[in-house]
């Protein structure tokens, strides 16, 4: 018998200290000892290698409709009845609905959309920096990751100016919803928010339809496969799930990269001397310090991974920070290494649900560290303390305290 103690139920969430701070002490222990991991506390199966997140991030028979779960899994011991009635977008929901709405805006995020909307995230960003420029420090998400995002979406959403502030409003007022302490009164706010933001979708779409822009809320509407079209309520979902889906994770994406960057101050020097290379620095912050943790899958018939048997409507949880630093496919694999060959990773997860906004966020992280650092090439971190978030499903730090000039 070996000696290793295996981490589970809670010591895999937020709630516990080492997870939250260094999350791989847990997933290394795991990894090693059961990988795939009956967790019977919390009601899930928790996979750490790459080979089984791999295999079931691109299982098409596998279900991310949370109804197919069974009733002792974590999905349904901890599902409100607010989360069973929202109106579901197309991240929870399994083919033909899926696919559908995948095909109606998959264009809207193509890699030549994204590429018209760079020089916009450069204007953006340098705003930004202009607005922290001459302070002695500052808080890098407050002032730069979080609102960078907020404001490249509501640009190409096509938010009047008149309504950014309320828009930002609301769109941190969703980070709740990943909350991982759910009490009334949070669970009461959150439905003012929904109701409000999604109040405001209604109307621009309701405004657009009689005077299209050239925005994605138009396009949206104008969207069309066939006879095929997108009702008013499944534009306000979409709408919704782009900025659940977008913000908190870019900023995440951002908030790292630049952690890095700054803790490992060799690495900034080789960014310095080649700018160029910012894509390197985000794909090796998304490989080794991902924004989103864990991805669910339901199996409907029982299956077998890994040689474990898994039942149907188990919650299978693919922590994706554990398998894209899996010893087995990366060597070294927590040294953060821009100049690593294999950039394998399970970041944006895979199979019929790879995120749709991909190129957004690498574009966005890309451009806005590469006019961080040609503005502030002697950034460094101010000292202050760093916490990680309480989030339940993203990994990022609350504050990140920088100086400007050595
Ligand atoms: C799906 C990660 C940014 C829109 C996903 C999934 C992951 C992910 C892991 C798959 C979830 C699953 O399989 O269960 C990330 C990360 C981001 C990021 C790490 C930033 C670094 C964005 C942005 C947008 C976006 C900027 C759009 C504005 C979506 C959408 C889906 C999705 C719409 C659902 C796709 C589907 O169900 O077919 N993302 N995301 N994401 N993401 Fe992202």
């Amino acid at each position: 018998m070996s000696d290793t103690i295996i981490p589970t139920g809670l010591q895999l969430t937020v709630f516990d200290e080492t997870f939250r701070n260094r999350p791989h002490e847990h997933f290394d222990a795991l990894r090693a000892a059961e990988p795939v991991h009956q967790d019977r506390t919390l009601g899930r199966v928790a996979l750490t290698r790459a080979v089984d997140v791999a295999a079931v991030l691109k299982d098409r028979s596998l279900s991310v409709d949370q109804d197919n779960a069974g009733p002792d899994s974590i999905v349904q011991k901890f599902r409100t009845e607010q989360d069973r009635s929202a109106p579901r977008s197309m991240l929870v929901l399994d083919d033909p609905d899926h696919a559908r709405l995948r095909r109606l805006v998959s264009h809207a995020f193509n890699a030549r959309a994204i590429e018209a909307m760079k020089p916009e995230v450069a204007r953006i960003a340098d705003e930004l920096l202009d607005a922290v420029e001459g302070q002695d420090s500052f808080d890098l998400i407050e002032a730069f990751a979080s609102p960078l995002p907020i404001i490249v979406i509501a640009d190409m959403l096509g938010v009047d100016a008149a309504d950014r502030g309320e828009f930002r409003r609301w769109s941190k007022g969703l980070a709740n919803v990943f909350s991982p302490i759910r009490t009334p009164e949070l669970l009461a706010g959150l439905k003012v928010n929904a109701d409000e933001l999604s109040a405001y979708f209604a109307h621009a779409i309701a405004a657009r339809r009689v005077a299209p822009r050239g925005d994605l809320i138009s396009a949206l509407i104008a969207a069309e496969d066939g006879r095929d079209r997108l009702s008013g309520e499944e534009i306000v979902t979409m709408c919704n799930l782009l900025l659940l889906a977008g913000n908190l994770t870019t900023t995440d994406l951002i908030g790292n990269t630049v952690l890095a960057l700054l803790a490992n101050l060799e690495q900034r020097a080789k960014l310095l001397a080649e700018p160029g290379r910012v894509g390197d620095a985000v794909e090796e912050t998304l490989r080794r310090d991902p924004p989103v943790m864990q991805s669910l899958r339901i199996p409907l018939a029982d299956c077998d991974i890994g040689g474990v048997p898994v039942p149907a409507g188990s919650a299978i949880t693919t922590f994706l920070m554990a398998a894209s630093t899996d010893p087995a496919l990366h060597a070294d694999p927590l040294a953060y290494d821009i100049d690593r060959a294999d950039k394998t990773h399970f970041a944006f997860g895979g199979g019929a649900h790879f995120c749709l906004g991909a190129p957004l966020a690498r574009a966005e992280a890309a451009i806005g560290i590469e006019r961080l650092l040609a503005r502030f090439p002697a950034l460094a971190l101010a000292g202050k303390p760093i916490e990680r978030n309480m989030s339940a499903a993203f990994n990022g730090v609350r504050e990140l305290w920088v100086t400007p000039a050595a």
